[in-house]
């Protein structure tokens, strides 16, 4: 437990901190990447590039320091953070490494203004809230399927639509020197979960990792997941087009065990009387498609809500699957939107669905912001709409 004078100057700090938070962050990157150059192998090139997410960890310390007094009160955010952790595989020893070049940034950019005895209040302050996300990620290794990126391979790779390519991978456990052989019978995916891939694109000097959203939680053919070529600002995504141009049928690919926390929630999976609503657009699908075959399987007298958007037809995914899926379900509505024809999911349609309903939204940020503010305003309860970004999850709490 931090000291009454730690708690009083790292309270009365905060603030100016979250001034210099970009200048913090900058060179708190710069320093720790000069140092531990093999940490590139473990945060997002591209994002260190455009200068996107940086902020994250450096504000998330901060803002945990406010509540140094209780830090308990953060386990829920804590906890979806540490599962991001645990997918890229960051262990306790990389903990004094981020605090070290954090502190010394601190120290960089306050100047004089940051006497010891700030600088060392803010190193308690660090370490106790270190330790909460080392002993929450202590838990998820303890849990975790298997250990460390396991070697998977392609055995189907086929067009979910328009730039959409959905792999399923089974286990190559003769390779697995380091890991206990994974038996795919008894994996235990949870429909919403994702998985990490480890990848070492020739486009790049260093290892990419990046997560990808199950888009079936049944593992009876293998760990199956979708990739959507992510193209924009005329600049190519580093991973999504290897996958899809460099890995084939029978190639290898790096996975870490399952993570995540975005789930049905299981006690009213079996009430018919709490409507589920699904709603996502472009590649979102993949974690909402997972949970309308879970939903089918273990009730499919619960009502269901549909809702896909997209550009067009041609990048309608998964229309079959989810088509088969809906006709064994009892009571179900599905709504296609195609922004190419203009029709758009607004407020005054998403007026419609049934209130009060257990509510899942999964797509860009933009699209993701625009309904969770909808649903918001009509009503819906916080506590009943549940997201997946694919993207830092904090940027959306804190908008
Ligand atoms: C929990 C979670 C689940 C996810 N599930 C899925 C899923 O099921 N399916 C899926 O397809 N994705 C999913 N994602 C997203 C996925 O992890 C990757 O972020 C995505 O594939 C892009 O990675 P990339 O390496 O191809 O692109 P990156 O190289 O990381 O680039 C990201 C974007 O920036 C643009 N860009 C790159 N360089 C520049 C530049 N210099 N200037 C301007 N723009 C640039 C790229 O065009 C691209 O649009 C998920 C993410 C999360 C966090
Ligand atoms: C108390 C210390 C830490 C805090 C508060 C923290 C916080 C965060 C937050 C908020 C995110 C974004 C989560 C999301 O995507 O939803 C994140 C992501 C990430 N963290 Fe941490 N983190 C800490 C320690 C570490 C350490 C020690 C490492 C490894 C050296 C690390 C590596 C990463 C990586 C690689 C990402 C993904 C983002 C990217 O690649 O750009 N973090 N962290």
């Amino acid at each position: 437990m931090a000291s009454a004078q730690t708690l009083e100057i790292v309270k009365a700090t905060v603030p100016v901190l979250e001034e210099h938070g970009t200048a913090i962050t900058t060179v708190f990157y710069k320093n720790m990447f000069n140092g531990h150059p093999e940490l590139l192998d473990i945060f997002n090139e591209t994002n260190q590039k455009l200068g996107r997410q940086q902020t994250a960890l450096a504000m998330t310390v901060l803002a945990a320091a406010k509540h140094l007094e209780n830090l308990a009160t953060l386990l829920p955010q804590v906890t979806q953070i540490s599962h991001k952790h645990r997918a890229l595989q960051i262990l306790p020893e990389h903990y004094p490494i981020v605090g070290t070049h954090l502190i010394g940034a601190i120290k960089e950019v306050l100047g004089e203004a940051a006497n010891d005895d700030i600088i060392n209040a803010w190193t308690e302050a660090y370490d106790e809230i270190a330790s909460v996300f080392i002993q929450v990620e202590h838990g998820m290794y303890e849990q975790e399927m298997w250990q460390g990126f396991a070697p998977f391979k392609i055995t189907e790779k086929v067009e979910a639509a328009t730039d959409i390519a959905a792999f399923t991978v089974v286990p190559v456990n003769a390779d697995s020197a380091n890991n206990k052989p994974i038996d795919l019978s008894k994996l235990k995916l949870s429909a919403g979960q994702y998985i990490t891939v480890k990848t070492d694109p020739t486009d790049s000097d260093h290892i990419a990792l990046r997560h990808y959203s199950l888009f079936s939680a049944n593992s009876d053919k293998g760990i199956q997941f979708a990739v959507r070529r992510d193209n924009r600002n005329e600049h190519n995504g580093l991973v999504s087009n290897y996958l899809h141009d460099q890995l084939a049928v029978g190639d290898t690919v790096l996975l870490s065990a399952p993570a995540g926390d975005f789930e049905l929630t299981q006690d009213l999976v079996e009430q018919n009387d709490m409507p589920l609503v699904l709603v996502s657009a472009g590649v979102g699908v993949t974690p909402i498609l997972s949970m309308l075959e879970a939903q089918v399987a273990a009730n499919p007298k619960r009502p269901i809500v549909w809702v896909y958007a997209c550009q067009n037809q041609e990048h309608h995914a998964f229309n079959n699957k989810v088509n088969a899926l809906l006709e064994t379900a009892e009571n179900v509505e599905k709504h296609i939107f195609y922004f190419e024809s203009g029709q758009i999911l607004d407020e005054a349609w998403l007026a419609n669905l049934p209130k009060p309903a257990d509510i899942y939204v999964c797509g860009s940020m933009p699209f993701m912001e625009s309904i969770i503010d909808a649903l918001v305003s009509l009503d819906h309860g916080v506590d009943s709409v549940h997201y997946e970004p694919f993207g830092p999850k904090m940027s959306l709490e804190l908008a």
